[in-house]
């Protein structure tokens, strides 16, 4: 029986405080900007893949959350990825005669996610992210992260920055080829360890329009856009990026909550509109200004992808302060703008303090 080569790895989800939303390349998925996200806590949300590679598989095959995924050869992206990995294995091999040949080989991948697929929780992200790590392991490769960052970019955009824990930022590049257009480390998850985020999954549906169509639309349509990209995001990466070293939270959420709502600005000045905010992820934005003004501090801010559920990111420390507000709002989800005045989450939330 001839040998085979397996290798797993877990991949957890990002998710972006300074978008990515626009590509300048379509084919090599380069953007129009760069961006910046949180590496959520492996123990979350995650991707979770095997892989195995033998003589004896007469094809990739892919399956995905316990389905075969039969579309595996028509998808561009998935074989674009295979190949840059099979690609590097061979000139491994090339180089080195020891190694068995292996990078003509099939493979096959099993991927499960612990959470919502497509529903605006970044399951690509982890998805690609972890298909790459994980095949090459299974290849031995000796690439850093930010090379196999530029891999995982071809998948999903979003997917280079999950290679990195904490805080991480995609630069855009400039170069034609993409080979400057790859995810780096802002600052390791220590650095701030009392970040934390929380899902408010207000649909756990499959989004109607996916985050690739939706920005190429964007692009195409928006006037708010070109403003977007070229005047505010330039300075809100840098802004960003100094909130993090700095641990300044007031300004970390100011610019995050500030960003998804361009981003989701430039979808509603897109032509035909795309929402993909509902009612729900509305409240929950109201319910956050509600919350860091009864404070007089902004201890908590909103983010929402190509999709109505909401990241709230918060200081370890405010949490009591946090929950017992969405406890009592979420508890009675249809009635929370009336039934409770301020005076009466005054009194709940001072029993939390006391
Ligand atoms: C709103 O990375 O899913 O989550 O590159 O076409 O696969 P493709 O797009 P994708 O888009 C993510 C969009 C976003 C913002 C972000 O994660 O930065």
């Amino acid at each position: 029986m001839s040998s085979t080569y397996t290798a797993s790895i877990t991949a957890p989800v990002n998710i972006a405080t300074l978008k990515y939303w626009g590509k300048r390349d379509t084919s090599l998925n380069l953007p129009t900007n760069s961006s910046i996200s949180v590496t959520l806590d492996q123990a979350d949300l995650k991707t979770t893949t095997s892989a195995m590679a033998s003589a004896d598989f007469t094809k990739d095959r892919l399956w995905l959350n316990g389905e075969e995924d039969l579309q595996l050869s028509q998808s561009k992206r998935l074989t674009q990825v295979l190949s840059s990995l099979k690609e590097k294995r061979r000139l491994r091999e090339a180089k080195d005669e020891s190694l068995e040949k292996i990078s003509s080989w099939f493979v096959h991948i099993v991927s499960v996610n612990n959470f919502p697929t497509a529903a605006g929780l970044a399951s690509s992200a982890a998805g690609f992210a972890a298909l790459v790590v994980c095949i090459a392991k299974l290849f031995e490769l000796d690439d850093d992260m930010t090379e196999l960052s530029k891999i995982a970019r071809q998948g999903s955009g979003s997917a280079c920055r999950s290679l990195f824990g904490g805080f991480v930022a995609w630069e855009m590049g400039s170069l034609a080829d993409g080979s400057d257009s790859k995810a780096v480390e802002v600052c390791p998850l220590n650095h701030w360890p009392e970040m934390k985020a929380c899902v408010l999954v207000a649909c756990a549906d499959k989004k109607d329009v996916s985050s690739t169509s939706g920005m190429q639309l964007t692009v195409k349509t928006s006037d708010l856009f070109q403003k977007r990209i070229d005047e505010v995001v330039p300075e809100r990466f840098e802004q960003m990026k100094k909130s993090i070293h700095d641990k300044n939270f007031a300004l970390f959420a100011e610019l995050t909550m500030k960003d998804s709502n361009s981003f989701h600005a430039t979808c509603l000045d897109s032509y035909p509109p795309i929402f993909y905010m509902n009612d729900t992820s509305k409240k929950i934005v109201k319910l956050v200004h509600l919350i860091n003004a009864f404070y007089n501090e902004t201890i908590v801010a909103y983010t929402f992808d190509a999709g109505p559920n909401a990241v709230l990111y918060y200081l370890e420390q405010n949490e009591l302060k946090l929950m017992s507000f969405i406890y009592a709002m979420f508890k009675d989800l249809n009635g929370w703008e009336t039934k409770y005045s301020t005076e009466e989450l005054n009194k709940f939330i001072s029993n939390y303090d006391s």
